[in-house]
């Protein structure tokens, strides 16, 4: 796994980051919903660096300029339904990429302290020899991470894997390392010491599909 942490460099980024952590700025969804974009536009930036790039011809109004552009064929995954505003910041940049969506959840059976992911919805273009982009913005025990890509082994081999978080906790980080294939990228903005008992990153942010989108019902 190669591991990209970019709050370990100082950028407007870390102002991003701590104004969705931040209780009192919470109480504005759109602003937290945008702020999440705002990441995975940075995020999606600093992963473009790693493609193929091709040199190209653009015709100007004055003359011929030679430039680069990339050529790999993209497809964006994200788990609903805290992965929207994540995937959107994703797309405002990869705006030709092909999309995937899955519902993956925690279901507590008896323990609200153990849970298991169960995946329901899946919607996924072919795979093969794409560059696949998972974004899940709490990366807390990395288990809805790996129970999506299990469920899209059947849509083909992707040539490369990026994984996309906003926040993660170091669990989770170790979980995906020793589970995904070993040239796999992490694009992750900050990185918080633990998870308490119900599996929530502390001191991390709360519930990131409530602040984007209100509470749900509990059953
Ligand atoms: N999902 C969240 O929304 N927050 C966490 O802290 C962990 C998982």
């Amino acid at each position: 796994m190669y591991i990209h942490n970019l709050s370990k460099q100082n950028s407007v980024l870390n102002r991003f980051i701590s104004e969705i952590r931040d209780t009192n700025v919470q109480q504005d969804n759109m602003r937290f919903r945008r702020n999440i974009e705002r990441i995975g536009e940075i995020l999606g930036y600093e992963l473009s660096k790693t493609f193929g790039f091709v040199s190209k011809h653009v015709t100007t109004p004055l003359g011929i300029c030679e430039t680069t552009d990339f050529n790999n064929d993209i497809v964006l995954c994200s788990i609903l339904r805290a992965g929207v505003p994540l995937h959107n910041g994703l797309l405002n940049y990869f705006d030709t990429a092909e999309n995937a969506f899955i519902s993956a959840y925690r279901h507590h059976k008896d323990n609200p302290e153990s849970f298991e992911i169960v995946v329901e919805y899946l919607a996924c273009p072919d795979l093969s020899n794409k560059t696949l982009i998972l974004a899940d913005p709490m990366l807390a025990t990395g288990q809805s991470m790996l129970a999506t890509f299990k469920a899209l082994q059947p849509f083909g081999n992707p040539k490369e894997i990026h994984l996309v978080s906003v926040i993660g906790a170091k669990n989770g980080v170790d979980y995906v390392t020793s589970e995904f294939p070993k040239h796999t990228h992490l694009w992750i903005a900050a990185v918080d010491k633990e998870l308490n008992n119900k599996g929530y990153i502390v001191p991390g942010l709360g519930d990131a599909g409530d602040l984007s989108f209100g509470e749900k019902l509990q059953k």
